[in-house]
């Protein structure tokens, strides 16, 4: 199964996609986080990143397409994969589609959390994260088990730096202006499955596996 989870910032793709990764034993492909681990490396790559990743811009489009080519062509996305924040833009859109038919693949489901930015504003200031696994916790609407604690694997969580009301306001002008004309482009190719991500939790994953099927 080729998936991929749209929506805006704090929209809920990475929450979502974990359960993908349980079910389906697919990858999770999540440019955010192959940009934050490049950061952490502080490779040349990351550093040029990091300037973008700050002000809520995006990273240009011949980067992170570089980055996606060598990701797909690896040994564990040969049975499927669930693509998370990528793409973002028309053109990365349109060279993700000439990928796919290089290899013969095509994508099955574009799985789009609809959230109001009001919401997204109170996800992403009580958000913490997992450095070491990605995991996405919520102080109040999705706590771990131990406050503090990554329940996956253990690690002390963190808050993102560029989850800053700032840097919001920036990430969400970028996908309304960039990413969400995507939406257009994946209906007409006829994938596109729209989720009310507003709702709780549970609800969204239920509503995303029975779309599925
Ligand atoms: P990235 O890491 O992809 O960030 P994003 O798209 O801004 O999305 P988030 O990770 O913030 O949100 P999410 O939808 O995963 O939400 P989550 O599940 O955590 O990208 C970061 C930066 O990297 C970009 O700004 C850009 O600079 C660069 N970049 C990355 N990809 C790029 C690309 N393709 N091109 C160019 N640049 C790129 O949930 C959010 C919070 O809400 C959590 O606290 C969670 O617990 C909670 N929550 C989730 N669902 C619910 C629910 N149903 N009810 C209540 N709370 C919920
Ligand atoms: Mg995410």
């Amino acid at each position: 199964m080729n998936l991929m989870v749209f929506g805006a910032p704090g929209a809920g793709k990475g929450t979502q996609a974990k359960f993908l990764v349980e079910k389906y034993n697919i990858p999770q492909i999540s440019t955010g986080d192959m940009l934050r681990a490049a950061i952490a490396q502080k490779s040349a790559m990351g550093m040029k990143a990091k300037k973008y990743m700050d002000n809520g811009e995006l990273v240009p489009d011949s980067t992170i397409i570089g980055i996606i080519k060598e990701r797909l062509e690896k040994d564990d996305c040969q049975n499927g994969f669930i693509l998370d924040g990528f793409p973002r833009t028309l053109a990365q859109a349109q060279a993700l589609d000439v990928l796919m038919k290089e290899s013969g693949k095509e994508l099955d489901f574009v799985l789009s959390f609809d959230v109001p930015d009001s919401l997204i504003i109170e996800r992403i200031a009580g958000r913490r994260v997992c450095p070491k696994c990605g995991a996405s916790y919520h102080i109040e609407f999705n706590p771990p088990k131990t406050k503090g604690i990554c329940d996956a694997c253990g690690a002390e969580l963190i808050t993102r730096e560029d989850d800053n009301a700032d840097t919001v306001k920036n990430r969400l002008l970028n996908y309304h202006k960039q990413t969400a004309p995507l939406i257009d482009f994946y209906k007409k190719m006829g994938v596109f499955a729209q989720i009310d991500g507003s709702q709780e939790l549970s609800k969204v994953t239920k509503d995303m596996f029975q779309i599925l099927g």
